[in-house]
């Protein structure tokens, strides 16, 4: 009853509050680039007005605040309900639109008579806050008050339809999040360096003389053999990260690889791999998932994607590994006159496995962008689905990038054309795990391509206010003054190997390096940590950060020396505690096993994991 008023008193509020008059055509920039067209990318003439674009237009999520606090507190070690994590129906509770949005939206769309069209294919997230439809450009224009056209990406000859800045109606400002397509260009890029394709071809046999193999492939090795300083092999990673351990809990516990952009993980190079380095595994295999037109071509076996996955079913099997291959973003077929799916691939991919009841607690990702050629509206849009997945139970990995604190002449968009380091993303997104990249094994030390540094759009979060005002403390105020943010998310958070790995793709073993290989090597760490939680009756891990900063440090090596040039700067210094080149370190398997089943500090007091089944749930009552 009491329920039942308060609804009717928000309703009344909400009714007044509505604009008499609604004017579709009083338009506010919601986004543009001050440098007009991206760099790279030139036009090559308008959108045919008739071609239909794939639109998705997300709705402000009016309770997003509430799902951040919440993933907060299910993640926090220290907090009461952590390990709690939300399902997937409380996650779509709080990612609702308000009712208020949804009807504007529905009355703009049906302004324009696309909201019961049927060739407009209208379709809605879940939880409401997401439509996707299609739409022709010619009336996409219309409706944003803007003029689309046909890029080329100059150095890949692919082409796309987008547009340079784009409005929203007035009062439509407060209830769309973003709309796409529109200003994000970019076209996330694999983690992994070409020119880091070492000794080109050689066969698993010659490779196995080189490795002395028996020595190399003797999975629970504890000493780290010297030839794990050239060439990095599942072995290698077992012994310097003090991995022995076998998974139990399969049937439950599972391990996702994202792959975009046509990388299609190769089930015959596995089955090679596994043959060289892991002969007791080699019955196994992983299983692949195509969404939004992803493909599958076994005829084409990406570097990237075989990287992936060889690394970590190698480290984690028997654990389920599921290798998602997500379309999205295919070139603008001039010709073409069916609608063609043109969605950013995260958004793809968050839509899809938002929408399962079941989901991986372990998910790695090598791919990533410069931030500033991310909108910024997207970029939000973007992390917020992160959170979801970690409020949801899941740890989200990605790679922190290979250009160490940045690219090329590191010039802004912004208009200022002022050198800056540039941050990447998804790595500077604060709800998922960044992992950065290391070199050599004898000492383990940063590797020099290791992205790192400070977001400009996502502010520092409290989790690390310490160990970052520490380095900051050390860095002092004159190094790089200008040149980063200090108050941004800072990022690596971790990191693990990123050089020499010796990977099957074609039959032939190529050695690969980069924080591509880094990424999937800690997620099957935190795969493995997340089968012994699971086998003795502990919730997954989850979002990993809060964890990592306050406890899960202690199981990590501190990496201390090296550096991560860019921008015509030495970049930053690798140094005890946190620094954006290593963050907290890599892991050490066996200690951070301890910490996370009983939770004994090392050398401090023992404290065990509360284990509060979570029937209770009285945020939702
Ligand atoms: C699969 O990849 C091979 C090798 O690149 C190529 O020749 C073939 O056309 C591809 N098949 C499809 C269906 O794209
Ligand atoms: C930015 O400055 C560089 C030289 O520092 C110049 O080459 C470039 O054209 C400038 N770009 C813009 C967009 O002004
Ligand atoms: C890795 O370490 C070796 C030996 O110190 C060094 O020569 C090489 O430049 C380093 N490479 C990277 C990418 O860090
Ligand atoms: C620096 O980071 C803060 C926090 O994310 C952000 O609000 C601000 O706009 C950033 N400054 C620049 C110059 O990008
Ligand atoms: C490796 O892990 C074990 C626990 O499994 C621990 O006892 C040992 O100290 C660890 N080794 C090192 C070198 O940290
Ligand atoms: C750690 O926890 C596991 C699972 O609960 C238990 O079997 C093991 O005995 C514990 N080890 C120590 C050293 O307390």
């Amino acid at each position: 009853m009491l329920k039942n008023a308060l609804v009717l008193s928000l309703f009344v509020v909400a009714t007044l509050c509505k604009p008499l008059h609604k004017r579709w055509d009083d338009f506010k920039v919601k986004h543009a680039w001050v440098d007009g067209v991206p760099k790279g990318w030139e036009v090559i003439g308008p959108a045919p007005p008739e071609y239909r674009l794939a639109v998705r237009i997300g709705l402000r999520q009016d309770r997003i605040d509430d799902l951040i606090a919440h993933l907060y507190a299910v993640s926090d070690p220290n907090h009461h309900r952590y390990g709690q994590h939300l399902t997937k129906g409380e996650v779509e509770i709080l990612s609702t639109p308000h009712p208020d949005s949804t009807s504007l939206v529905e009355d703009w769309l049906s302004h324009y008579g696309l909201l019961n069209s049927p060739e407009c294919q209208l379709t809605r997230s879940s939880s409401g806050d997401w439509i996707s439809l299609s739409i022709p450009a010619g009336q996409l224009e219309q409706m944003l008050g803007t003029k689309y056209h046909v890029y080329k990406h100059t150095a890949t000859e692919t082409t796309l339809i987008r547009t340079t800045s784009y409005n929203l109606p007035s009062i439509l400002h407060e209830h769309v999040t973003v709309v796409t397509p529109s200003t994000y260009f970019g076209r996330p890029k694999p983690q992994d360096k070409t020119s880091f394709i070492q000794s080109v071809g050689k066969t698993l046999s010659e490779t196995a003389t080189d490795l002395g193999i028996n020595d190399a492939h003797d999975a629970h090795k504890h000493t780290v053999s010297p030839t794990c300083n050239s060439k990095i092999t599942p072995s290698c990673l077992n012994a310097l990260y003090n991995i022995s351990y076998t998974p139990v809990s399969t049937k439950k516990n599972s391990l996702g690889v994202a792959g975009y952009l046509n990388e299609f993980a190769n089930h015959a190079d596995l089955k090679l791999f596994f043959a060289g380095f892991r002969p007791d595994a080699v019955y196994g295999d992983f299983n692949i998932v195509q969404i939004a037109n992803g493909g599958n071509n076994q005829s084409d076996p990406g570097v990237e994607a075989n990287l992936d996955i060889q690394y970590t079913l190698g480290l984690t099997y028997p654990t389920p590994n599921t290798y998602y291959s997500i379309g999205g973003s295919p070139p603008y077929i001039p010709d073409g006159n069916t609608p063609t799916n043109t969605n950013e691939p995260y958004l793809s991919f968050l839509d899809f496995i938002l929408d399962q009841g079941n989901i991986p607690q372990t998910i790695t990702t090598s791919y990533g962008d410069d931030e500033q050629t991310v909108p910024r509206d997207y970029a939000e849009a973007v992390c917020n689905g992160f959170a979801k997945l970690g409020a949801r139970g899941s740890s989200v990995l990605f790679s922190s990038g290979d250009s160490g604190v940045g690219g090329g002449d590191c010039l802004t968009n912004d208009g200022k054309n002022r050198t800056e380091f540039l941050p990447i993303f998804p790595a500077s997104c604060p709800y998922v795990t960044t992992v950065g990249g290391t070199n050599g094994t004898a000492p383990e030390r940063a590797a020099l391509f290791s992205g790192g540094g400070f977001s400009n759009y996502f502010g520092r979060p409290s989790y690390q206010s310490q160990a970052v005002e520490t380095f900051l403390g050390t860095l002092g105020d004159q190094t790089y003054t200008g040149l980063f943010n200090a108050s941004g998310r800072g990022f690596p958070d971790v990191a693990a190997q990123g050089l020499n790995f010796q990977v099957v793709v074609g039959g032939k073993i190529y050695s690969v390096g980069g924080t591509s290989a880094s990424s999937p090597t800690f997620a099957a760490v935190v795969s493995l940590l997340n089968d012994a939680r699971i086998t003795a009756g502990l919730p997954s891990l989850g979002f990993l950060n809060p964890w990592l900063y306050t406890e899960g440090f202690k199981g990590l090596n501190d990496i201390v020396s090296g550096n991560n040039p860019g921008c015509g700067t030495d970049g930053f210094k690798a140094v005890k505690g946190w620094d954006p080149v290593t963050g907290l370190g890599t892991p050490n398997f066996g200690l951070l096993k301890h910490l996370v089943v009983n939770r004994t500090t090392v050398g401090g007091r023992t404290k065990k994991w509360s284990v509060d089944k979570g029937l209770r749930r009285p945020w939702f009552s």
